[in-house]
């Protein structure tokens, strides 16, 4: 069992085998300490104590994809959908920044209404309004020329899960309109363009064997993002996988190390979904080798509208307004939320 891991953090350049059996060793909490150990040490040697935080604007929950999992599918009726106008974006973005947030996402449904020319628009504005704060788009799939459009309007990131990166599981999860073909394609013109680009998956999503997690670590290997989102899967009622069981935290914080040691000066946030599973998912995470937070700034009514799965958190440690108290559970456990852009060193 050790022998695996030492031989990971030594050289984590593994093939899929070797991640297999890498894998093997999740549910041992000896195995996972030893892990968590390396990746504290390297996420401080890159990072020191510094947590990044990203004010999270949940924009629109109209979306086109019918993705099984999630909340906002175009097929659940009962979503009550939302958009916020220009003006309601940018007041999160003022609210945000007094707060002291330095990174802006602004994240969607796939939704229609918002062509290239009204995204390019409000990013316009939002990079006029704070020239010295990123901006992170996580809009889903569009074409080159979208992306490269919005580049030039002054988006830096963007962040777009691969949500698993084997083929068939990829089919089990999404309509068959959808592809992992596309997908990989839409990350690879993003870091094309220069943008800083996020991939990721769920831990634990239905379906989900240790060869797709395998394929997944492969995948994140080559594509070398500057960030991943993982967090745990939680079932959705109005979802054929309401009857599914949710992801685990322990899992989920192994996979937070591992990629850790993997791409050592990735950002990686400690999720919503890893906080809304157990209330102290955030610490967990952040000693597991996370360095970021993304606490919700969209508007109080629309919260709740942004039902990805069941129970999200969206107040308490995770609402923008407590940053404060937020600050303060980082510093217990020996960390610093700071107040910068938290660019990924290359
Ligand atoms: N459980 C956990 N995460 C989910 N997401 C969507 N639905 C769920 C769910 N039921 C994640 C997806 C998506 C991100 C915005 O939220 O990975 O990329």
């Amino acid at each position: 069992m050790g022998d695996i891991i030492e031989r990971y953090i030594k050289n984590p350049d593994f093939k899929k085998e070797q991640f297999l059996e890498l894998l093997g060793c999740a549910s041992d909490p000896e195995a996972a300490g030893r892990l968590r150990e390396e990746a504290v040490r390297v996420q401080k040697l890159h990072y020191g104590e510094k947590i990044y935080t990203r004010g999270l604007i949940e924009f629109t929950n109209y979306c086109r994809n019918d993705c099984r999992y999630c909340g906002i599918r175009r097929g659940n009726l009962h979503a009550r959908r939302y958009r916020l106008t220009k003006e309601e974006i940018l007041d999160c973005c003022a609210r945000g920044y007094a707060l002291g947030f330095r990174t802006f996402v602004l994240q969607g449904g796939e939704d229609r209404w918002f062509t290239d020319e009204r995204m390019a628009d409000i990013v316009r504005s939002i990079r006029q309004n704070h020239p010295d704060c990123a901006i992170t788009l996580s809009l889903g799939e569009r074409s080159y020329e979208s992306y490269r459009l919005l580049k030039e309007a002054g988006a830096d990131r963007y962040l777009l899960r691969h949500e698993t990166a084997n083929e068939e599981h990829y089919k089990k999860l999404h309509p068959a309109d959808m592809s992992l073909a596309v997908r990989k394609l839409c990350l690879y013109d993003l870091k094309l363009l220069g943008y800083q680009v996020g991939a990721g998956f769920m831990v634990g999503s239905p379906g989900q064997t240790a060869e797709c997690l395998a394929e997944d670590l492969v995948f994140l290997k080559e594509l070398k993002p500057h960030m991943v989102g993982i967090g745990p899967f939680i079932p959705h009622h109005d979802t054929v996988f309401a009857g599914e069981p949710a992801g685990s935290v322990e899992q989920t914080l192994f996979f937070l190390s591992v990629i850790r040691i993997l791409l050592p000066k990735v950002l990686l946030p400690a999720t919503t979904a890893l906080g809304t599973l157990d209330p102290e998912g955030r610490e967990k995470g952040i000693l597991a080798g996370a360095n970021v937070v993304m606490p919700n700034l969209s508007p109080l009514k629309n919260r709740k509208q942004y039902d990805l799965y069941d129970n999200k958190i969206s107040t308490g440690e995770e609402a923008a307004e407590c940053r404060e108290d937020l600050a303060r559970r980082v510093e217990r456990i020996g960390y610093h939320l700071v107040e910068e852009r938290g660019d990924a060193e290359r």
